[in-house]
């Protein structure tokens, strides 16, 4: 299954919010692009920013004279995961100096195969943590429709269960939406990899129990000095792992580094569609670097 299908004039998007429901909601330019993220029909940070490079290409072929304004709002769709921001703004030279369709869809390519290729070589980085058989811990999802390759996290995961290397996963179903139930799980079951789903808050329970050998998770923004942004719930997975010396890994692209320090200005995006005004849905917290033993990027593995 693909997150989107590039056509002649729209992108047909897979909506990650019914899967594993097959449903395919039609996208005719960015503005529309930009609400399907803001919605999460589709999600997952580097698949998001491959996804408005493509938005953009035919937004350039149609509606050339709203394209900055059309750049703006993918922009405002999702300010926490900054793959998005560092592509558009790779993008903007196209835009200021009138850059033919040809050109948009050329360098929507290249970001999406660049992808592929970070994705394939964190699996190789990731393989290295796995001496022997292992029992991982994973969340949300951060395989491939999060991604347009094999996955960051899971990338790791499916390689190394391919060479024999896990005996099970554990996967947090991520409430609210669910992506770990509904999409890790189905991507775990559609490999034959053994795995078991369990609410969020079992997860620390799960460490110190000693269930799991390695956790492994995504990142959707990574500061430069270490701080980890990624789906609300990382936190306790790290928190637990410390306590408990279990390592606490994380897999991400260099597209998902930020090229400055933490600050307590950078916006972790909350929710609104909670069930009441009662609730309230942060959509990511924040690990420091403290907390996390190492970061496998598609350049290599980072202590930190
Ligand atoms: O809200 P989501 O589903 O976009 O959150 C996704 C995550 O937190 C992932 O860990 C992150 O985007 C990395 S995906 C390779």
């Amino acid at each position: 299954m693909r997150p989107f299908i590039l056509e002649d004039d729209k992108i047909k998007v897979l909506n990650q919010r019914v899967l594993p429901r097959e449903e395919w909601v039609d996208v005719h330019d960015a503005f529309e692009g930009a609400d399907a993220i803001k919605n999460m029909l589709i999600r997952g940070a580097p698949i998001i920013a491959v996804f408005a490079a493509y938005c953009l290409y035919i937004h350039r072929k149609k509606h050339p004279d709203t394209l900055k304004s059309a750049w703006e709002s993918l922009k405002n769709s999702r300010p926490t995961g900054v793959n998005l921001h560092n592509v558009l703004e790779e993008i903007k030279p196209l835009i200021e100096r009138g850059a033919s369709p040809e050109e948009f869809y050329e360098f929507a390519q290249y970001v999406e195969r660049r992808e592929i290729e970070i994705n394939e070589k964190i699996a190789k980085y990731g393989l290295l943590f796995f001496d022997k058989p292992k029992r991982v811990l994973t969340y949300c999802n951060t395989g491939s429709l999060a991604t347009p390759g094999i996955g960051t996290a899971l990338g790791i995961i499916k390689l190394a269960f391919r060479n024999g290397l896990v005996d099970k996963v554990f996967v947090g179903e991520t409430s609210p939406y669910m992506q770990g139930a509904r999409i890790t799980a189905y991507e775990l079951r559609k490999e034959g990899i053994p795995y078991t789903v369990v609410p969020d808050n079992h997860m620390p329970f799960l460490i110190y129990r000693g269930m799991v050998d390695i956790a492994i998770v995504g990142a959707d923004r990574i500061t430069k000095d270490g701080y980890v942004f990624n789906k609300i719930g990382t936190l306790s997975i790290s928190l637990a792992c410390k306590k408990f010396n279990v390592p606490f890994i994380v897999a991400a692209p260099s597209t998902t580094f930020d090229s400055k320090p933490f600050s307590e200005d950078t916006t972790v995006e909350i929710r609104k569609d909670t069930p009441s005004e009662d609730y309230l849905y942060y959509a990511f917290d924040i690990t420091p670097p403290e907390l996390v033993d190492y970061i496998i990027s598609e350049k290599g593995i980072w202590k930190v």
